[in-house]
């Protein structure tokens, strides 16, 4: 193998209050894929965290009376609780108020003032705190946030910009010799288009209102929340023993943050001199009910919710199975409870149930499997390279259909066929590691089960609901 490593990141969320679907989207599916190249043998670095020195993050201490760092550490707690229920295995989990962040932030600062693409100015324009973003008055809808549908600041203060616009060029050559840099392809033209129109400079600094690391060259200011936050990808491989894992292969983050990464990140990259990240892959978002997740109008999934409805791993499964990773989905607790009966139970959870049966009264007995000929691994295989989930899970349970009419073919409960059984139980031992990925918890039962000396009729996966 020519590649051992690999290197995947989730977004660093706001912790401003406890997680949600949105948030557990993007970790399970770096969970997923952390796992398939563990299974290929490579040794991976699973990257997720909190990114604390956010106005909001500020802000929403404050509404509750809190002291922020207090508060953060609350918060931080509940994410890494989250992880655990869903079963998300990462290897760092990163807070920005970490010191070796802080450090590294002020390095790369450092490193771009000295290069001369940061200077001093005044930034007059809109912000919204909940996109910790700035607005022209042309991207507003009447004077409010295109996104939080919230009225935005209107700014006038002095600041510390940099020079993105001097990387337009730099960045289109990226796009081109890149063609996968920007995944899916669909957001690829999306953000060409937007940075051929031409670059602002972006304000990197806020007058310091009391939170936030501090402008190394100017004590009176903080950096910018995006700035600071996005560089935790780096500081996170400048450990001992994690270098090796820059540059990122894979930033998987939200279609709403695209810009961010593929556009600042790699110029605030280049001006350091460091080197790109190799893809960014931007998700879309769930609605609940077809309305637009909101904790405002109750509208909101958190992480206990998600997994009461079914277990862990049918959310798991569900939220990968019911839409293409790159495209917007709707979740609904019927749609969920429908995947879990008629597929987890009725189609995996029967075909192990019927086997283990079998080979427990009548045994196996080794033979070629032809069987397994049946199933397409190199067809999974590009599938997953393109993070094409919902494909690959469509991809195994068409085998587990096939499996199933196997049996219903080759009758082995008359026969005692142990030969059929043989091919059967590798079947499922093959469909189980494919599956470890997204259910964890239910692919580890079937394995222990069917690598069991005497295999034996267990308890049922999936209760139907
Ligand atoms: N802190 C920044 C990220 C900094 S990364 C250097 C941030 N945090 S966030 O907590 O607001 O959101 C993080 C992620 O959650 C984003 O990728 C966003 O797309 C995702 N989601 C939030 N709501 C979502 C849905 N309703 N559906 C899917 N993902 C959504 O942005």
């Amino acid at each position: 193998m020519t590649n051992k490593k690999f290197y995947v990141t989730t977004p660093i969320y706001y912790p401003n209050d406890i997680p949600h679907i949105g948030h557990a989207y993007t970790t399970i599916a770096a969970d997923i894929i952390t796992r398939w190249h563990k299974i290929k043998g490579k040794e991976v670095f699973f990257l997720t965290g909190t990114d604390e020195n956010a106005k909001k993050v500020f802000l929403a201490a404050e509404k509750k009376g809190k002291d922020t760092k207090k508060f953060v550490d609350e918060l931080a707690e509940d994410f890494k609780d989250a992880w655990k229920k869903l079963n998300v295995d990462y290897d760092r989990f990163f807070r920005t108020t970490d010191k070796d962040h802080v450090k590294e932030v002020v390095n790369i600062l450092n490193k771009t003032h000295k290069k001369g693409d940061i200077y001093k100015g005044v930034y007059e324009g809109y912000y919204c705190v909940g996109c910790e973003a700035y607005y022209t008055e042309k991207d507003l809808e009447n004077g409010y946030c295109p996104i939080h549908k919230t009225k935005t600041e209107l700014m006038k203060e002095e600041s510390y910009f940099f020079k993105l616009s001097k990387f337009q060029k730099k960045l289109l050559e990226l796009y081109e010799k890149n063609p996968e840099f920007i995944s899916p392809k669909s957001k690829r033209h999306e953000i060409i288009n937007r940075v051929k129109e031409g670059l602002r400079d972006l304000s990197i600094s806020r007058k310091d209102y009391g939170w936030g690391i501090k402008i190394p060259f100017d004590k009176s200011h903080v950096v910018y929340v995006w700035y600071d936050a996005l560089t935790n990808y780096y500081t996170a491989t400048r450990k001992k023993g994690k270098e090796k894992f820059w540059p990122t292969d894979v930033h998987l983050v939200g279609k709403d943050i695209l810009w961010f990464h593929a556009v600042i990140w790699p110029a605030m990259l280049m001006s350091a001199g460091i080197k790109i990240p190799k893809k960014i892959f931007a998700h879309g978002w769930w609605t609940f009910n077809k309305e637009k997740i909101s904790k405002s109008r109750g509208k909101v999934i958190n992480i206990d919710e998600l997994i009461s409805i079914a277990g862990v791993d049918s959310a798991r499964y569900f939220l990968f199975r019911a839409t293409p990773f790159g495209d917007d989905g709707d979740f609904s607790e019927k749609t969920l409870i429908d995947r879990h009966n008629n597929e987890l139970a009725d189609k995996l959870g029967n075909l192990v149930s019927r086997v283990s049966t079998l080979v427990e009264k009548y045994d196996v007995e080794k033979t070629e499997n032809k069987l397994l000929k049946k199933l397409n691994l190199k067809k999974i295989e590009k599938l997953f390279k393109n993070y094409e989930f919902d494909k690959v899970l469509n991809e195994i349970f068409s085998f587990i259909d096939i499996c199933n009419e196997y049996i219903q073919n080759k009758k082995p409960w008359e026969t005692k066929d142990k030969k059929i059984l043989y091919e059967l139980k590798e079947s499922i031992l093959k469909i189980s590691e494919l599956l470890w990925p997204f259910i964890p918890e239910t692919s580890e039962k079937i394995t222990k089960q069917f690598n069991a000396k005497k295999i034996k009729k267990g308890e049922i996966l999936f209760k139907k609901i």
